[in-house]
């Protein structure tokens, strides 16, 4: 079958053959599509022989043209792709790209047409529609996508609810059948989230993972994400799941597109086991090459920040809120002077950057008022003086990062993004961090819907057009753009170490879940390195905790993937802990090889990740609430090569809860095919440098 379908694809076959069917390269998915009752468009896809999606609908309802039923399929047409792409930044050098297409061309005698293009990889599929203009109808309503995946058993899953506004929750492990997306949370972490709209009870978002009874595993999500609202899947009972779109302000209505209009993918990874998914590079290839000219600016980064310190509650983001005079507080944190103290702390340690939020006005009126024209991203408070920080910066060798906090106003961002720009270039501040906290103006429309999913693609592009990396918070989650616009560094797209500082927090498996899920689709700006965990040791009236390990703290730099990573503690807890602190100095971001050492969803995940401009390997193991022993084979180090490890475990009794700080840490000499015994404690984790000799 394999070779039937090459050899159609270099002939560019148009015709219909009997079996519409198309293989991944390996042979090991095998894809079905066609016609069935009523002329609904289906696929079915089986993997090593054993179905995995049974037969599913496929479709788009739009208000002026119903493209859910009544075709024939007129053409189909195989190609095949086989080379490999070299990311800006990334887990590896190098990503092979090979798949076989089929091009399923639709007519209904209304004469209707549709195309659903069929990308078969090693690692998955993805499907996508094309819409052309139709007749004199050139833009398309939708009201509707009707994409099936009809899953042949009541799967384990790891999903968070289908909200419209926010993607910060806990994750949830159940069976299809019981997903209930009113009760999402384990009860002893249940918070609401700040801005959340739920809607239906069973709508979940994607990436969405799921584990077969035989082990398979599958995870759902979309790939090249442009002019369309982000994918949520509602489950229908029997164990299928639909496609549901985040609607426009307009309740009714999905989207509005010109024909005409080819939709994002639609992706299913499948892998044999969990470190599978993790070893997919599927997203990314089903999203465009690079768009960016030149990319020699664009660079992985670690940074500090006037951050944590807020979020703590040590310091505020405003100058003088609740001031009837309009006199500073004397509580801001983003000061000029503090400003210098982390850029000392950077320059001394080898970060790259130092973010600083609440530098500009606006703070006073940013939180809960759903107001527009709150800030103004070129003008700084009186006590930040941007003019003295760029050049005490520039001669420390050190960037400042950008804070835009749009509060979800995001026509009052759209009217400044370009001056905002101009404003960082004429700085040398070439990274931003943008936020979307609350509800959106203009009003009605919601994070992740079509209207907020072409203004991040437009934030991206205009950052590009300047020359800036661009790390963006409260987004819609990612699905591979930074393939395409590389400058897209990392997204935070939810729910983050931030929880840990003002709410239950983040449960223990969190961190062992979210590289099978939210990572799928890109990095993520997490912002680890918490090493006092415990929020009382600031504030005696706190309870707040981090619910893990300082180990685990460690781990997480290799564990979650992202270009941009943050030591996201006061500078003063590291001073304390100068040696577990050596570990966050010696990780890099950028990654010239990843091997997945072990993996099960929610319960562990260790990775050997190799220094992209070196050739030192680090790797980081992580527990949810279970202690465990791991052995590691180090097989991938270099043939007759001496390495100094250098190991941070957990330490004698170290528990997330009862007893985080113990951390052990051992050096010895290494080589290719030695083994590493390590031990995790409860909610811990081991976090090791390999330094070739
Ligand atoms: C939420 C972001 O996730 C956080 O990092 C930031 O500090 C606040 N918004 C303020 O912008
Ligand atoms: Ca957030």
């Amino acid at each position: 079958m394999f070779f039937l379908i090459v050899i159609m694809g270099i002939m560019s076959c148009h015709s219909v053959p009997k079996e519409i069917k198309v293989a991944s390269p390996d042979g090991n998915i095998v894809l079905q599509a066609g016609t069935e009752t009523g002329g609904v468009v289906y696929y079915k896809v089986d993997y090593k022989g054993k179905t995995v999606i049974d037969t599913s609908g496929l479709g788009i309802l739009g208000k002026n043209l119903n493209l859910t039923k009544g075709f024939e399929v007129s053409d189909v047409v195989y190609n095949s792709h086989k080379g490999s792409w070299k990311p800006v930044l990334g887990e590896v050098a190098e990503i092979v790209e090979n798949y076989n297409e089929m091009k399923l061309s639709l007519k209904a005698e209304s004469g209707q047409k549709m195309d659903v293009i069929f990308r078969v990889f090693d690692d998955g599929l993805g499907f996508r529609y094309h819409i052309p203009k139709q007749g004199t109808t050139d833009t398309m309503t939708v009201l509707d996508e009707v994409s099936e995946f009809a899953l042949t058993g009541d799967h384990q899953s790891w999903w968070i609810p289908g909200d419209y506004d926010s993607n910060e929750h806990v994750y949830s492990t159940s069976n299809l059948s019981e997903i209930d997306a009113f009760a999402y949370n384990a009860p002893s972490y249940e918070k609401k989230i700040y801005t959340q709209h739920i809607v239906l009870p069973k709508a979940v978002q994607t990436p969405f993972t799921m584990k077969a009874a035989d082990g398979v595993h599958l995870c759902i999500h979309e790939a090249a994400l442009k002019d369309f609202p982000a994918l949520h899947l509602n489950y229908m009972g029997n164990n299928m799941m639909k496609a549901q779109l985040i609607p426009s302000a307009d309740s009714t209505v999905k989207s509005i597109n010109v024909l005409p209009f080819t939709s994002p993918w639609r992706s299913v990874n499948i892998a044999g086991d969990a470190a599978g998914l993790l070893n997919s590079k599927l997203i990314l290839n089903l999203n465009d090459p690079c768009a960016l000219a030149e990319t020699s600016w664009i660079k992985a980064q670690k940074y500090v920040g006037i951050w944590w310190l807020m979020h703590i509650g040590k310091a505020s983001w405003d100058y003088a809120g609740g001031s009837k005079d309009g006199k500073p507080h004397g509580r801001h944190g983003a000061t000029t002077e503090n400003t210098k103290k982390y850029i000392d702390f950077a320059a001394q340690h080898g970060f790259d950057g130092v973010l600083v939020e609440g530098w500009n006005v606006g703070w006073e009126d940013w939180f809960g008022k759903w107001q527009d024209s709150v800030f103004n991203f070129s003008q700084p408070y009186p006590d930040y003086n941007i003019d003295e920080l760029s050049k005490y910066a520039a001669d420390k060798g050190v960037k400042i990062i950008m804070h835009h906090e749009t509060s979800s106003a995001v026509t009052n961002y759209e009217k400044q993004m370009e001056s905002a720009y101009q404003f960082m270039n004429k700085y040398g501040i070439n990274t931003v961090k943008t936020g979307y906290v609350g509800k959106i103006i203009p009003k009605g429309e919601w994070h992740d819907g079509q209207w907020m999913v072409n203004h991040y693609l437009r934030v991206a592009k205009a950052t590009a057009d300047h020359k800036i990396m661009v790390n963006m918070h409260e987004s819609h989650r990612p699905a591979g753009m930074n393939r395409t616009y590389p400058n897209w560094l990392s997204c935070e797209a939810s729910r983050g170490m931030e929880f840990n500082a003002w709410s239950a927090g983040n449960p223990p498996e969190h961190e062992t879940i979210l590289p099978f899920t939210r990572i799928m689709g890109g990095g993520f700006d997490y912002t680890p390195g918490i090493f006092e965990t415990r929020m009382n040791a600031h504030d005696k009236n706190k309870k707040e905790i981090v619910h893990t390990t300082v180990a685990k703290q460690l781990a997480l730099y290799v564990t979650l993937y992202s270009p941009l990573q943050m030591a996201a503690d006061l500078p003063e807890m590291y001073e304390k802990r100068m040696d577990v602190f050596q570990f966050i100095k010696d990780v890099p971001a950028d990654w010239q090889d990843t091997r997945v050492l072990n993996a099960e969803v929610g319960d562990y995940v260790s990775i050997a990740r190799k220094d992209k401009f070196s050739q030192n390997w680090f790797i980081g193991s992580i527990s949810d609430e279970k202690a465990r022993k791991f052995e590691f084979k180090l097989d991938f180090l270099d043939e007759g090569a001496s390495y100094e490890a250098t190991l941070y475990e957990d330490g004698e009794g170290a528990h997330w809860q009862n007893n985080p700080y113990p951390v052990k840490i051992s050096k010895r000499k290494i080589k290719k095919g030695d083994v590493l015994m390590v031990n995790l404690a409860e909610g811990g984790g081991t976090a090791i440098s390999l330094m070739k000799q």
